[in-house]
């Protein structure tokens, strides 16, 4: 950072230019908003690709089965099942960040408020992972759905009023 910032100053001095338009060159080489996104697929694919399957994990890590022997409880076990999870949850969060690109966001409204609960659900999911508490992984997938049930009863309305694709 700080030999970036001496380099482009030194420039600034060598140009002649002023300070000022010295601190404009350093204030445009961090900007974060003119960073050169590529998006190689469009929503739906980030549906299918990355969000979908990711959603899946979180959601099955943690259930109720119920057999003609009772119900059987599932929570991952050991500390690699945990770490999936972990994982998955980081990507279905850090995903409602790239639906808020500038080619993916429908608008700058409640697209985003969707996608931000979509960001948050999956911090909620990780931190519970970390934490390895079952419960609060539950609840997670459960503001997960509600994220990915609200922005498609928005912005992806079916013929037949469905939602949430089969699972
Ligand atoms: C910010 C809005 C938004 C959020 C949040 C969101 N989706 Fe979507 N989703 C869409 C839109 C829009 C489509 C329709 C895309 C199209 O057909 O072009 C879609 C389509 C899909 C599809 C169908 C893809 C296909 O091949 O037709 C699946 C599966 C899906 N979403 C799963 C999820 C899951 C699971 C979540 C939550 C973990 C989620 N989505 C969260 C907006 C969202």
């Amino acid at each position: 950072m700080l030999p970036h910032h001496t380099k482009l100053t030194q420039l600034g001095a060598r140009l002649g230019l002023s300070t000022l338009m010295a601190l404009a060159l350093i204030g445009c080489s961090t900007a974060a908003d003119d960073a050169p996104f590529r998006e190689i697929v469009g929503t739906k694919m980030m549906m299918t690709a990355v969000i979908d399957p990711s959603a899946d994990v979180v959601w099955d890590s943690v259930k109720s089965i119920i057999t003609a022997e009772g119900i059987e409880e599932i929570q991952p076990q050991s500390q690699e099942e945990w770490i999936a999870v972990r994982n998955a949850a980081v990507i279905v969060g850090e995903a409602g960040n790239l639906l808020m690109l500038e080619r993916r966001a429908k608008d700058q409204g409640d697209w985003i408020l969707w996608s931000l609960d979509l960001v948050d659900a999956g911090k909620a999911a990780m931190l519970a992972a970390e934490t390895r508490d079952p419960q609060a992984l539950f609840a997670a997938g459960g503001e997960i759905y509600e994220a990915c049930l609200g922005c498609h009863e928005q912005y992806w309305i079916q013929g037949d009023g469905n939602v949430m694709p089969e699972r």
